[in-house]
Order: C-alpha cells, then sequence, then structure tokens
C-alpha cells in the first residue's frame, strides 16, 4: 500500500487523459499544509500550462472535474492560479488500511520491484582506541539503514569497515614492548592501549630513532612477521571484545567484519591496477594520485592539490588504499549494485575521490557517502567531558539508562506505574538507549546536533520516550479490555465517524510511503517525523473517541482497529530505527 504513491500515479493518469496529452506529465502532490484545503494539493498544472502555452487555470478546471469522477477523491477544488486541492474519500482510505490491518506480516508495504544489492559500510571504529560519540551516530544511523533496506526488500549486507591496520599499530608495537602493562592490558584493554599510545606518538614527536623503529615494526608487521602479528592480533582482540559489550548495549549487528587488515593482500595487486589505469605517480618517494592532474574528474577535484596517497615511501599502505582495494572486492565478492558509506560528513572530500577513482577504475555500483554532523554539548561545542576528553560510548550509555531509570521510579512512586525490579532494569534499557537513539536518528543527519539530555528523556515533545509511551498506551487500551488484538486484526472493519479518527487514519495511510522515501535517501529522520506525527494524532483520537466503551459494537472494533494499527506501526517503526518497545512504562 503505497498510497501516495498510487494517488500520484492516478493523479498523472488522469491528467493526461483528460488533457489528451501524449506525454505524461508529473502531477506533484503535495500534502497541503492546512486540513481544510483538502488533503494534497496537485501542483503539476501550472509548469504543463507554461510549458503547453496554456491558460494553467483553464487547464486546472478540466483535470480537477476529471479526477472527482474517480473513487478515491471525494472533492478536488481549483485554488490559486492553477493548482488543484484533493480530498480524499474516508472510504477508500479505510478501505486501504483494511487490506494493512489484516498483513500483520508486512502491514500492506510492498517490497521494491527492483531489488539490489547494497553494502552498508557502517560503525568502523578504530582498534585500540575508545568508541567516541562519531562512531555512535555511524553505528546508529548506520543500522537504521540496514533495516530500512532490508524492510523493503533489498539485499543488504552491513558491513564494519573496522580500523586495524594504520600507521598506529606501528607506535603501539614499539611502546606496548617499552611500557606496556599486561595485567593492565587484560582488565582495562582500551584504557591501557590508548594510555601507551599516547606516550609513543608523543615520544615519537622529540626522538627520531623512536619514530623510525616504529616505522620499521609496522612494516615487518605488515610483512607477516610473526611476533608483530601475535602482538597486533592480541590489540585487535581485547578492543573487539570491548566493543562487543557497546555493539550488544545498542542491540547492533554487523553481517561482515572487513576491517582494513581484510583487504591486506589485495594491496599490491590493487596498487598495480592503479599503475596500469595510469592514475598515479610518484612523488618524493610516495605513490600518489593527483587529482588535479587528471582527466575526467568533477571541477571541484581539478583544483585539489592534496593528492590521494597510495603507498608511502617506506611501502606503507594507506586508509585510501584499502578502501580503493575495497570497491573490487565488493564488487567481486557481493555484485554490490550500490554502497552505502556512513562517515563524519568531514570525510567528504576522502569519499569524494574515492568515488572519482572508482569511476576511472570502471567501477559502477553507486556509490554514496551518507555523511553526518557532529554531536555537540548544550555549550554549542562538540560533546566533551569536563575534563575535556571525548566522552566515550560506553559512559554515555550508562547515563542514559541511570537517568531513564530516574523517571520510571518517579512514574512507580506517583502510584501511576507498576514494575517489578527486573522489568526496571529492562525498562530504564529500553527508555534510555531509545532516547538516545531517537534523539540522533530525528535528525535531519546533516546537520550538527546538540545532546540535550533534558529533552531526549523527557516524556513529552519529540523524544523516542514519547514515541514508547503511546506504545504502551496502545497495550495498556487492550490489556484493559482484556481484547486479542490478533483477532481485531483479522476481523474488524473501519468506519470514520469523528474528525480525528478521519485525520489519524491519513496518517497511517501514509506509512508505507514514508518508509520507502526514508530508505530509498537513506533519511531514517522520515520514520520518526511520521512517527511523532502519528502519536500526536493517536493521542488526540484518544482524547475525543471512546474506544473500550464505544457506543456501539462496530464503532469500538472499529476504534480498537485504529489502535492496533497505530501500536503496531510504533512499533514496526521504532525497531526499524533500531528503538525497542515496552508493554509499560
Ligand atoms: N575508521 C574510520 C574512522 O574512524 C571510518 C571507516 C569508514 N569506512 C570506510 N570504508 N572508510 O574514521
Amino acid at each position: 500500500m503505497l498510497l501516495e504513491r498510487r494517488l500520484d500515479e492516478l493523479a498523472q493518469a488522469t491528467m493526461r487523459t483528460a488533457l489528451g496529452l501524449t506525454e505524461t506529465a508529473p502531477a506533484i502532490l503535495r500534502p497541503t499544509q492546512d486540513p481544510r484545503f483538502g488533503d494534497y494539493q496537485l501542483n503539476g498544472v501550472l509548469p504543463l500550462a507554461k510549458k503547453l502555452g496554456k491558460n494553467p487555470k483553464e487547464l486546472a478546471e478540466i483535470v480537477a472535474k476529471a479526477l472527482v469522477g474517480n473513487e478515491a477523491f471525494e472533492s478536488a477544488e481549483v485554488a490559486g492560479p492553477g493548482f488543484v486541492n484533493l480530498k480524499i474519500r474516508d472510504a477508500w482510505i479505510a478501505n486501504e488500511l483494511t487490506a494493512a490491518l489484516r498483513d500483520r506480516e508486512r502491514d500492506g508495504i510492498p517490497v521494491v520491484e527492483r531489488p539490489e544489492s547494497i553494502i552498508v559500510d557502517y560503525s568502523g571504529p578504530n582498534v585500540a582506541k575508545q568508541m567516541h560519540v562519531g562512531h555512535l551516530r555511524s553505528t546508529i544511523i548506520g543500522a537504521a539503514i540496514v533495516s530500512m533496506l532490508r524492510f523493503v526488500g533489498h539485499r543488504v549486507i552491513g558491513d564494519n569497515h573496522l580500523g586495524d591496520w594504520g600507521t598506529q599499530f606501528g607506535l603501539l608495537l614499539v611502546g606496548m614492548r617499552a611500557w606496556g602493562d599486561a595485567a593492565a592490558l587484560e582488565a582495562t584493554p582500551i584504557v591501557e592501549l590508548e594510555r601507551v599510545y599516547k606516550l609513543a606518538s608523543n615520544r615519537a614527536k622529540e626522538d627520531e630513532a623512536f619514530a623510525d623503529s616504529a616505522r620499521l615494526e609496522l612494516a615487518k608487521l605488515q610483512g607477516g612477521d610473526a611476533d608483530n602479528l601475535a602482538l597486533w592480533k592480541r590489540f585487535v582482540d581485547v578492543t573487539r571484545t570491548a566493543l562487543d559489550v557497546v555493539y550488544d548495549e545498542l542491540g547492533v549487528t554487523f553481517d561482515e567484519w572487513l576491517g582494513e587488515s581484510a583487504y591486506h593482500d589485495m594491496l599490491p595487486a590493487t596498487v598495480q591496477k592503479l599503475r596500469d589505469a595510469g592514475l598515479v605517480r610518484e612523488d618524493q618517494g610516495a605513490l600518489c594520485i593527483f587529482f588535479n592532474e587528471l582527466e575526467g574528474v568533477s571541477p571541484k577535484l581539478k583544483k585539489q592539490k592534496e593528492p590521494f596517497i597510495v603507498q608511502k615511501r617506506d611501502g606503507a599502505y594507506l586508509y585510501a588504499t584499502t578502501d580503493i582495494a575495497t570497491l573490487f572486492y565488493r564488487r567481486d565478492r557481493f555484485a554490490a549494485d550500490r554502497a552505502l558509506y556512513v562517515v563524519d560528513a568531514r570525510q567528504a572530500l576522502h569519499f569524494e575521490q574515492l568515488f572519482a577513482v572508482a569511476k576511472l577504475l570502471g567501477i559502477d555500483a553507486r556509490l554514496e557517502h551518507i555523511g553526518f554532523g557532529t554531536v555537540l554539548g548544550t555549550d554549542g561545542k562538540p560533546l566533551k567531558t569536563r575534563d575535556g576528553v571525548a566522552v566515550t560510548l560506553q559512559s554515555l550509555l550508562d547515563e542514559a539508562k541511570a537517568r531513564a531509570e530516574t523517571r520510571i521510579r518517579e512514574g512507580m512512586a506517583e502510584g501511576r506505574l507498576h514494575l517489578d525490579e527486573a522489568e526496571v532494569t529492562k525498562v530504564a534499557r529500553a527508555v534510555g538507549i531509545g532516547a538516545v537513539k531517537y534523539a540522533d536518528l530525528s535528525q535531519n543527519r546533516m546537520t550538527d546536533y546538540q545532546f540535550d539530555w533534558d529533552k531526549m528523556i523527557a516524556f513529552q515533545g519529540n523524544s523516542g520516550p514519547y514515541l514508547q509511551y503511546a506504545f504502551a498506551r496502545c497495550s495498556a487500551i487492550f490489556r484493559k479490555g482484556n481484547v486479542d488484538s490478533a483477532a481485531v486484526d483479522a476481523s474488524a472493519t473501519l468506519v470514520i465517524g469523528d474528525e480525528s479518527e478521519a485525520a489519524l487514519v491519513r496518517k497511517l495511510a501514509r506509512f508505507g510511503d514514508v518508509v520507502h522515501k526514508a530508505a530509498e535517501t537513506s533519511q531514517p529522520n522520515y520514520v520518526c517525523e511520521h512517527l511523532y506525527e502519528l502519536s500526536g494524532a493517536f493521542n488526540t483520537f484518544y482524547q475525543r473517541c471512546k474506544v473500550l466503551d464505544a457506543p456501539d459494537e462496530a464503532t469500538r472494533a472499529s476504534r480498537l482497529a485504529l489502535v492496533s494499527l497505530t501500536q503496531r506501526q510504533l512499533g514496526r517503526g521504532l525497531a526499524l530505527l533500531g528503538i525497542e518497545t515496552v508493554e509499560r512504562m
């Protein structure tokens, strides 16, 4: 049930027949700002009239007349210089929604016509470093994109491109041998790795010989030296254990963990391919791609003096080299039609360069950088703890759960919520983590966003808990009435009486379109926006309409169906966003 898409097609076909067009002209259907003017506004007549050199108002009259002849439209009225305001017939929406009600599997939402193989490259934290809030965004946004794309029918491979093979390992190897504390590495691995890394990188800055030995150890590692590999593997393993705790907390999984090291064996051949294609040349001993010297690149890259370094003088390969190898690997192993890189917007240039190289190498997959902005504190500066270190993800999630728990205990103390201790922990987790995820996902991902605990955990306003609360409210209705929602879904018929019901069904009917649009554009915020509006429409309905004590059986069944549909949509929408729901909160 892609209702808006269907309406659009319908309007388009009607325009074509009514005006006797030989070509299809877009209908450009948009929801109206003010429901008093109808549900949708058709904007396509104006540009068409201009093209045909005809009077837009006259054309609009013809189109409007033809549109009311259709069962979907209650009325069609010409407005302004040539818009058509459309009102959808209640019975038509009710009929559509009944089909969705019966389909508990997919809520009546179809899959895409042409499924694709899509790689989603997300999270990608770096070994031996604490995962920070920046990686949180990639992880949360990436996981939501994976779920949405999969739900609309694509074949999706979620890949964690772990930073496990960079220059930091030379420093870590020598540093660990000089100052490493085995017990600390066991107990608090990341803290110890970071401590040693800091020592080593400071030392390398003032001690040339030390820096040289780090480079040497890195070269030995990359050359397959057994001792170095063993130590490196230990760094990776302890980091992975720590990462798993966070992913577990977030409920995030990956299909692949193809970190940078996974491509190591392919790097010499990758460089050879670049040579064969004539894309690299030497500069001070390093192999580089100079975009300003290449044909067929964008004007912006043509002006770019900084090259892509693919191999350093000492033979070491870099971040970019691995990313180029990844292009071939993903094409050959996964037959990828698309690859989405969910990475901080500050890496935009890197991806522009990478995609240009891909094009020149004849890789024809659609590559997209799914960028996102920075997480800021309430002071508007990048989020830091009091002592100035970037906030670690773990501490942040702990705080989220603690704050949610406080809210829940308040509710219990006031006597409006009854939970046992085990449930408190479970609900606090769902609400706390859900709040953090929602705060992130509900933003347009490209804008920086302020991390505001109070707004995030609030049970009112556009927050995760507000949506979870609407879901729990639906549960409460079924609980109180001792109603089986599955039975409602299987048999109820929708009848629309009150204006709040009419408004609610119009929101419910949009869900499929919203999910498809969010998946297509990698913008989970569309789903958030929809769920927020849906919750608002539901709350108004619930204030105005008696459900369990409805005036008659048919109305009661219909209203219960509305509650069920709302709850299912909230549940599915939140699940697509990676947010859990609870029965009581
Ligand atoms: N490890 C990188 C970082 O922390 C992110 C990796 C993103 N993926 C990629 N294929 N480059 O910045």
